[in-house]
């Protein structure tokens, strides 16, 4: 063995396997959808590989000619490469693989992507690799270049790219791994599609040597000023940095201190609210030295007061429903603008005006969208479920997903509960991880609520909510089936709720399966009837709950889910959707749509007669 492989093998295993660190040289550069990109959408050459034979060799060491070189096969005695990405099939990006090729339906494991492209460098500037979105592990190599790697497969994140693109012909190379990890976040079981790939959006954008990476702006909680905060990479200290709101003719100019940041503040006088009824936005413009960035920006506050949610000042009920991100008609990972179009448009045609986007960060257009249709959202991080709550790898993991979820999101108004966890099962060292979470919410975005979709203890017709981690939740969410996973839809009726805490509640969940198009009694599982049933009975029963303040039924619209097997029935999707894959609207839409509009009646009639506890 030659000494300089020994030390080769060293670095590379040190640099890039998925052994050691699983994240390392990304960032979030916010508002990147608004910047300049060349796009890396397409078709990407790809190869599957279960044994990861690509990165590692026999004895599982890193290999030196691993197919991040994008290495060409040699004709005659030399020719002993064993792969070659230009003769291989390719993959649409953005795009999950399971729903692009049949043999990869049920695929987890390693798959490489890889494709050229040409760039033109621009002097004094760097390159940034931006990720929509992969699930789950990556490593990026440009031209051979180890670039990044990440770890999470529902949050955008950008790679430094500048030392390793050059103009011209470049190759870029990306290693995927969707294999479920005990330590994961999500863990091993959940019940959705482990969509695996390049799921969301692969860009090149280029910034100014000084660059804006990330700023703040918001309504302050008095309602009087718009007041944030810019962060400026490599800027000298004094450098000024702008905030303008155009239509406003409105604008700041503040210096940067040492470490590149700057706070400020602008009167607010003048700018219309926002709120679901009037989504109203303002262009934001940022600049400093070469760098400039717009954005569009609504401003409201959100609060809590005893068990009420202020929106602006004012009590609001949340009328919503649950989304996954499952693409209508065509399934497989939500991505496009028409993906959001029509789930969201699907929920406004519902009556609702707010939605909880579950179990992970969406795609950023599910959020701007909402921004501009008027919904409030619940976003949340896949901790789902038992995670390995003592294991502070996955803590480590939990808090890397938030701060880039909020690091996105932090400027949508629409945006108005970040959500700590999903129905996680209750033990000291899980209630002190998600404490822990909690707290980094508040030093992330004190201006946000924080919440958790907890479960709820039965003794009979007495559901308990008491989970210790209400303390620290400003609104608790609470997931119940009532009808389905427990009793009949009637049980509802004689249900008592206890629930421990003075806040508002939201219930993030309810619901039954019902195949769209199956009619029967409504004691009929399965059926239409059946799950319009329960909605019949669960409305009314939420309604008598003093702590009301919103519901997100489960779910919108059916969705694939490994768990489901229920051949005629399910086959692989769980059918609690309002609406079938398929768009096919069931029975139950239509109840929830009547009482929604009833309760958004009420509350129209009631918006200036604001008492206490109303919904
Ligand atoms: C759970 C869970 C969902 C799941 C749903 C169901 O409450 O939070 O992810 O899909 O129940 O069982 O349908």
């Amino acid at each position: 063995m030659d000494r300089r492989f020994i030390t080769g093998t060293l670095a590379l295993l040190v640099g890039c396997g998925w052994v050691g660190q699983a994240q390392s040289g990304t960032t979030v550069l916010v508002n990147a959808d608004h910047r300049a990109a060349q796009s890396l959408n397409g078709d990407w050459h790809y190869i599957v590989d279960p044994y990861d034979g690509g990165l590692y060799n026999f004895h599982r060491e890193i290999r030196k000619d691993g197919f991040f070189l994008n290495g060409v096969p040699e004709t005659g005695s030399n020719g002993l490469l064993e792969y070659d990405f230009s003769k291989s099939p390719t993959l649409k990006v953005p795009g999950d693989w399971n729903m692009q090729n049949e043999s990869l339906f049920h695929y987890e494991g390693l798959l490489w992507y890889q494709r050229d492209f040409a760039y033109q460098l621009i002097a004094d500037h760097k390159t940034f690799l931006h990720i929509g979105a992969a699930n789950y592990k990556l490593i990026a190599w440009v031209n051979g270049e180890q670039v990044c790697r990440h770890e999470g497969g529902f949050t955008d994140f950008d790679c430094d790219v500048s030392t390793s693109i050059h103009g011209g012909k470049n190759f870029i190379v990306i290693a995927v791994d969707n294999t479920r990890l005990a330590n994961g976040v999500p863990t091993l079981n959940m019940d959705w599609w482990n969509y695996g790939g390049l799921t969301r959006d692969v860009s090149l954008i280029d910034v100014p040597g000084t660059y804006i990476d990330d700023y703040d702006l918001h309504l302050s909680r008095e309602r009087t000023a718009i007041e944030g905060s810019v962060h400026v990479q490599n800027a000298v200290a004094g450098e000024a940095v702008s905030v303008s709101l155009p239509e406003l003719s409105r604008s700041v100019s503040v210096g940067l201190g040492t470490d590149g940041r700057a706070s400020f503040s602008l009167s607010s006088s003048g700018v219309a609210l926002w709120t679901p009824e009037q989504p109203r936005l303002y262009k934001v413009h940022l600049e400093t030295g070469k760098d400039a960035l717009d954005d569009t920006m609504g401003f409201r506050t959100i609060e809590v007061r005893g068990t009420d949610i202020l929106l602006n000042g004012k009590p609001v009920f949340l009328r919503g429903i649950s989304i996954h991100a499952e693409a209508p008609y065509r399934s497989g990972r939500a991505n496009s603008q028409q993906d959001a179009d029509t789930l969201l448009g699907w929920a406004k045609e519902l009556g609702c005006n707010y939605v909880r986007l579950a179990h992970y960060p969406h795609d950023e257009r599910m959020t701007r969208t909402a921004d501009r249709l008027g919904l409030l959202v619940w976003s949340e991080i896949p901790v789902y479920w038992a995670e390995d709550f003592a294991n502070p790898v996955v803590l480590a993991k939990a808090q890397q997903q938030l701060s880039e979820e909020i690091r996105r999101d932090r400027n949508k108004v629409s945006v108005i509960l970040w959500s700590l966890a999903n129905e996680t099962p209750l033990s000291p060292e899980r209630t002190t991880f998600l404490k822990t979470l909690a707290a980094d919410v508040r030093s992330l975005d004190s201006t946000r609520l924080v919440t958790a979709a907890l479960l709820v203890r039965s003794k009979g017709h007495d559901k308990y909510v008491d989970d210790p981690l209400g303390e620290s939740l400003d609104v608790i969410g609470m997931n119940e089936y009532i009808g389905w996973y427990e009793g009949t839809p009637q049980d509802a009726d004689s249900t008592h709720w206890h629930i421990a805490y003075q806040k508002p509640v939201i219930v993030s969940e309810f619901g039954a399966d019902a195949k769209a198009g199956l009619h029967g009694a409504a004691t009929e599982r399965w059926t239409e009837e059946y799950q319009a049933s329960i909605f019949r009975h669960q409305l009314p029963m939420l309604a008598k709950i003093p702590q009301f303040r919103g519901l997100s039924p489960w779910i919108l619209m059916d969705f694939r889910s490994p768990m489901r097997q229920l051949p005629g029935i399910q086959d692989g999707f769980n059918r609690k959707g309002l609406i079938s894959d398929q768009g096919q609207k069931k029975q139950a839409f239509f109840v929830l749509q009547s009482t929604y509009k009833e309760w958004e009646a009420e509350a129209a009639a009631k918006k200036n007669l604001y008492t206490e506890g109303d919904h």
